[in-house]
C-alpha cells in the first residue's frame, strides 16, 4: 500500500490524499470555488459558491454567510485569497497577475475578518467532526511575518475545529514578492499549507 506524505509537489495529489484520509468521495461544498482548478481529476463538488458572480455554473456566495442550513454537510474546501495589498477583486493592481486571478486583501486585519467569519460559518454548517480544509499561505507584510497557518490553528480556529492533517506544497513557479526594493530581510516564501480541520 501505498504510504501518504505531507508533502506533495501536485496540490491534486494533496487534495486525493485527505479525501481518502477523511473517507471523503466528493466534497459537499468548495466556498472559495475559483476557476475550479482542484476539480481537474477528481469529481466535482455538490455545492460550487464564490464571491464573484461572473463563473460558470458557480452561485454567488461569500463564504462567511452560506445558503446551506445548520450542520447540513460533512466537508468543506476554502481556498480564500491569500495576498495583502491587493485593492479589489479580480479587477484591482492592474498589471499583477495573481492578484487579477486570485484576488486579495489591502490589509492583514480584512484578511483575518474573512478567514475569522467563514471559519465560523463553516462551523455552523458542518455535522458533528465535519471537515473543513483550508488552503493558506503565510505572507509578509509591512516587513512582517504574519504567519497565517499558524493564526488559524492557534487563534481563529480555535475552540472550533481541532488540526487533523497538514499538508505542504511547494511553489511550481515564483510566488509573489514583498519586496519592493532593497535588501532582502525575509526567507521568501515558496510554499503553502493544505490544513485539515475537524469540527469540535
Ligand atoms: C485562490 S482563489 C480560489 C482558486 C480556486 N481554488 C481554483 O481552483 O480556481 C480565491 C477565490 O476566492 C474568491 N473569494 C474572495 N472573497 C470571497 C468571499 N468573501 N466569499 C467567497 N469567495 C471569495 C475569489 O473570487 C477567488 O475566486
Amino acid at each position: 500500500m501505498t504510504v501518504i506524505k505531507s508533502v506533495y509537489e501536485n496540490q491534486i495529489d494533496i487534495i486525493n490524499s485527505i479525501m481518502h484520509l477523511c473517507g471523503i468521495d466528493r466534497f459537499d461544498v468548495d466556498v472559495t470555488y475559483g476557476n475550479g482548478m482542484f476539480y481537474k481529476k477528481i469529481e466535482e463538488p455538490v455545492h460550487k459558491f464564490d464571491l464573484d458572480g461572473d463563473l460558470p455554473g458557480v452561485t454567488q456566495s461569500s463564504s462567511d454567510d452560506l445558503p446551506l442550513g445548520d450542520e447540513s454537510i460533512f466537508s468543506m474546501m476554502f481556498d480564500p485569497p491569500f495576498l495583502t495589498y491587493v485593492r479589489a477583486a479580480r479587477t484591482g493592481n492592474g498589471n499583477m497577475v495573481m492578484a487579477k486571478r486570485f484576488a486579495g486583501y489591502w490589509r492583514y486585519d480584512e484578511l483575518e475578518a474573512h478567514y475569522r467569519g467563514t471559519i465560523k460559518e463553516a462551523h455552523r454548517v458542518l455535522s458533528k467532526k465535519g471537515i473543513m480544509v483550508i488552503k493558506c499561505q503565510d505572507i509578509i507584510h509591512n516587513h512582517k511575518m504574519h504567519p497565517t497557518h499558524i493564526n488559524i490553528v492557534s487563534d481563529w480556529a480555535n475552540g472550533l475545529f481541532r488540526l487533523k492533517d497538514m499538508f505542504i506544497l511547494p511553489a511550481k513557479h515564483r510566488m509573489p514578492s514583498p519586496n519592493r526594493k532593497g535588501t532582502q530581510k525575509h526567507a521568501r516564501i515558496f510554499h503553502s499549507y493544505f490544513l485539515v480541520l475537524e469540527k469540535i
